[in-house]
Parts: structure tokens; C-alpha cells; sequence
């Protein structure tokens, strides 16, 4: 199945998907360094993903997938379309945080990571500085050049 993800700027819509998997949604104004892309059907937001650009690093976050259109494989073409998008920005490494899928994400390539050694620029995004919980796992994967 070919999706096609598009920027997504109801921030609204967004957040009530998130909200609906448990997600954080504090920092969700637009910043520049913030993007979400994502999938409507029916003028409904099936699928969200955001990441902040930060120089040659980004953190993903926000990755959910509504509840009825999940295990179709929608998640993992979200994430490769996220990667793929951050690398065209010139990204070179993607940074995650995880409660709870791990598993998941590392079947997709990533790898946790101290978080001692995470950019600075990362570290003070407020997602990893104030709203995820410290039980977080933070994951990073190498984007190809
Ligand atoms: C995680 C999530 C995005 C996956 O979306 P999806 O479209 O269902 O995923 P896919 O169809 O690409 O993959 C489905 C597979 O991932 C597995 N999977 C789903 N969530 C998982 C999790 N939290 N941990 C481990 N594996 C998971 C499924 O069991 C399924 O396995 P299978 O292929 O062996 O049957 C979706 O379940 C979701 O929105 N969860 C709530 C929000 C969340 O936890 N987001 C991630 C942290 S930001």
C-alpha cells in the first residue's frame, strides 16, 4: 500500500490523536525547528509524526497512529518518511524518546543511548528536558548520507 504523507498544521486535530495514545502535547506550538507531517482520511488525522530539526541532529516525536488504522504498516512508512525527510534537511542523526516502544523502534534501526552523550541541542528541547518522564529511553539512529 502507497501512503502519502502530508504537513499537517491543525494543531487541535493533532493534539486530540496524541492525547488519544497517551502522547505529550505541552510544546506543541509551531516553532520553526517543529514539524508535523501525517496522513487525513476523511478529513480526519489517521497518522501523525513530528520532529525538530536542530542543525545535523532532529528528534522525533509524536509518532501515533489512530487506533483502527493501526498494524497496517502505516507507523513504519511514517517513521522511514520522517527519516527520509530529515535526511533531505541535511539531518544526519534522529534522536526518540520511548515509554513504551522501544521494541517497536528498534526493529526500525534504533538503538538506545545514554543520555549523557546526547547533543546539546537536544537536550534542550523541552521534550527531553521537561516533558518526557526520566524512565524515557532515548534511541538514535544514523541516517545515510
Ligand atoms: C506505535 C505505533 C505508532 C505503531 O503504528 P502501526 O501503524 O500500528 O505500526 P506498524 O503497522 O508499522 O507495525 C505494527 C507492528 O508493530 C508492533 N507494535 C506496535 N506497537 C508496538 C510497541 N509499542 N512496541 C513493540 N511493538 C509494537 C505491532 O505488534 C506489529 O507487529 P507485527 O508486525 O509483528 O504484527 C502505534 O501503535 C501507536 O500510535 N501507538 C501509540 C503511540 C506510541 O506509542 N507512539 C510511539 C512513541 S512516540
Amino acid at each position: 500500500m502507497s501512503i502519502e504523507f502530508n504537513p499537517i498544521s491543525e494543531l487541535s486535530e493533532i493534539k486530540a490523536l496524541l492525547e488519544g495514545c497517551g502522547l505529550p502535547t505541552e510544546d506543541m506550538d509551531l516553532k520553526k525547528s517543529l514539524y508535523f507531517y501525517g496522513k487525513k482520511i476523511d478529513s480526519m488525522i489517521v497518522a501523525v509524526v513530528g520532529f525538530e530539526i536542530l542543525g545535523r541532529n532532529a528528534l522525533i516525536r509524536s509518532v501515533a497512529v489512530s487506533a483502527g488504522y493501526r498494524g497496517k504498516g502505516i507507523g513504519k512508512r511514517l517513521v522511514s518518511f520522517a527519516e527520509s525527510t530529515a535526511a533531505s534537511k541535511g539531518v544526519e542523526k534522529l534522536y526518540l524518546l520511548t515509554t513504551d516502544a522501544h521494541d517497536y523502534f528498534c526493529a526500525l534501526g534504533y538503538r538506545s543511548v545514554s543520555r549523557a552523550v546526547v547533543p546539546e541541542a537536544i537536550e534542550n528541547t523541552q521534550q527531553f528536558s521537561t516533558i518526557c518522564p526520566s524512565n524515557a529511553l532515548l534511541m538514535s539512529k544514523e541516517l545515510p548520507c
